[in-house]
């Protein structure tokens, strides 16, 4: 560890000065930001070694490939060495790892090499975490795909099939430094499959990989959206949706609400979605279902209070709320990117609804009221229900201000006017719970590439700064007869303008 301290003196995250080597994670990308020329760093076989150190921890990342890819498990994979450049794994001969021949199964030893390759190349990409396998600090993470891939077998596989993947290391550093710029990086590697000493396959395998902030870029143009974040964001979507027709698969008198929609909207991928989800993280489906039911019962008070009214829908998704509960009072404003927006416009029947629009908006870069004011058919003097579901956990600082900031612009119009948002608690952000379970939630939802950013410590002082008055805070556990602690930190917040 010495090394570590060495530079643990130096820098933080943050670019402060620390002699505190709890404060420094050295395999941060961010250290490459600093006050270290990355030439150099990239180059230090110090940095590589204790970011290899620090990312691959072979016990844990073996536990959370198998979670993650399930027939890894299967068939017994492991990784069991991991260098800058260079991987080593072993698929076993087995029950299931073979064929009827008793040998490996030719697509199992793909597979394997795919791993293989994958991991080799992401010690390349220093301090990142590959979304699905690591878990996210932030939302700073890497996407990795396979983008082509061939394979030689030379011999049949009857003995434990150890893979080799080494990265060229004249190559180490171009790959590293493309990846550091957040461009898209294609790269082949070369897998060699041995039984013992014995070269029974190869394979070439063509990863395509790219940083988060690199692939929201262009997140806003439909035309030159990342077909990745393109998937990732319908994915959110599609999953949400999911887990509200696992709700619909209950008895009629079991549900909390009644979404028609929810196994449409879904999809199959949807409802795989969910359950993968739920099988890493129970809570999530009855949190859903418990907002859902939340905000039903909050708009359907508010049409009853209001003549005419409109509903902001911050990052409506899939959302059918108001196609399926029969609130007709209003003018529907659904705001998202617009790959989901021209989604939903695909899904449901805009042309039967002459009061619903889709506003395109980037909340990382437009403002709310700025965007809505632009927008035409807008009637700002309405009392306004501002609406924002499954998204205030996933925005920094920052974003969080802004949106806040617009959505009291917005309820200044009228006294009547609410805003109705879901959160999550600052103590399980900041990891400070104690509780096992909530510590498992958050690792899951980060490792699964959702990672919760944002929280509120005390709602109704956090947002009073912004001129918003808390009216409602209720824990998502309102529903249920479960006292597991983790509804306490999710919650609903009714807030109106400041008198
Ligand atoms: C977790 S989903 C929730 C969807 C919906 N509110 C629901 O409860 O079904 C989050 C939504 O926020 C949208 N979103 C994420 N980042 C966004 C951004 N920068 N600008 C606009 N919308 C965004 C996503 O496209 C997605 O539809």
């Amino acid at each position: 560890m010495k090394a570590l301290q060495n530079f643990s003196n130096v820098v933080n995250r943050n670019g402060v000065t620390v002699n505190n080597d709890k404060d420094i994670d050295i395999s941060d990308k961010r250290v490459a930001n600093l006050s270290f020329n990355k030439n150099f760093l990239f180059q230090s076989s110090e940095y590589l070694e204790e970011d290899i150190k620090r990312r691959f921890n072979l016990d844990e990342l073996n536990i959370s490939f198998r979670e993650s890819v399930p027939v890894l498990e299967f068939v017994d994979w492991k990784i069991t060495h991991v260098a800058p450049g260079f991987v080593e794994t072993v698929l076993p001969i087995n029950p299931n790892s073979s064929n009827q021949h008793i040998t490996h199964q030719a697509a199992l030893m793909l597979l394997s090499a795919d791993y293989t390759g994958g991991l080799a190349l992401s010690t390349l990409f220093h301090g990142t975490p590959i979304v699905g396998f690591w878990t996210m600090k932030d939302s700073y993470g890497a996407y990795m795909w396979g983008a082509k891939a061939g394979i030689k077998w030379h011999y049949p596989s009857f003995g434990d099939l150890v893979c080799r993947a080494k990265i060229d290391k004249k190559n180490w550093h171009h790959i590293s430094k493309r990846f550091e710029d957040h461009k898209v990086v294609v790269v082949t590697v070369k897998i060699e499959m041995f039984n013992q000493d014995k070269l029974v396959a190869e394979s070439d395998f063509t990863y395509w990989a790219q940083d988060t902030t690199g692939i929201m870029k262009n997140a806003f143009d439909e035309s030159k959206i990342n077909i990745l974040y393109e998937y990732k964001t319908k994915a959110t979507a599609r999953l949400i949706a999911g887990l509200r027709a696992l709700e619909q698969e209950k008895a009629p008198r079991d549900r909390m609400f009644d979404d028609p929609y929810a196994f449409m909207l879904a999809g199959k991928h949807g409802i795989t979605l969910a359950k993968r989800f739920c099988g890493i993280i129970p809570q999530i489906q009855n949190m859903v279902s418990a907002r859902t039911k939340h905000l039903d019962d909050v708009v359907r008070d508010f049409s009853q209070k209001n003549k005419m009214f409109n509903v902001i829908n911050i990052g409506s998704g899939y959302d059918s709320r108001f196609w399926r509960i029969g609130v007709e009072n209003c003018f529907v404003y659904d705001m998202d990117l617009p790959v989901v927006l021209n989604e939903r416009k695909r899904i449901f029947d805009f042309g039967a609804k002459d009061n619903f629009y889709t506003v395109p908006i980037d909340l990382r870069d437009h403002l709310i009221d700025e965007v809505l004011l632009n927008f035409e058919a807008f009637n700002s003097e309405l009392p306004s229900l501002i609406i924002w579901e499954g998204g205030s956990m996933y925005f920094d600082d920052d974003c969080i201000s802004s949106i806040l900031k617009s959505a009291s612009k917005i309820l200044a119009k009228s006294s009547t006017s609410r805003f109705w948002f879901d959160y999550v608690s600052k103590d399980i952000i900041e990891n400070l719970t104690g509780l096992k379970e909530i510590e498992d939630f958050m690792r899951n939802m980060s490792k699964m590439g959702e990672p919760f950013v944002n929280g509120f410590a005390k709602v109704s002082e956090d947002i009073k700064v912004f001129g918003l008055e808390c009216i409602v805070d209720d824990h998502s556990g309102v529903f249920l007869d479960n006292q597991d602690m983790i509804y306490d930190h999710y919650r609903f917040c009714l807030a109106k303008k400041c008198e």
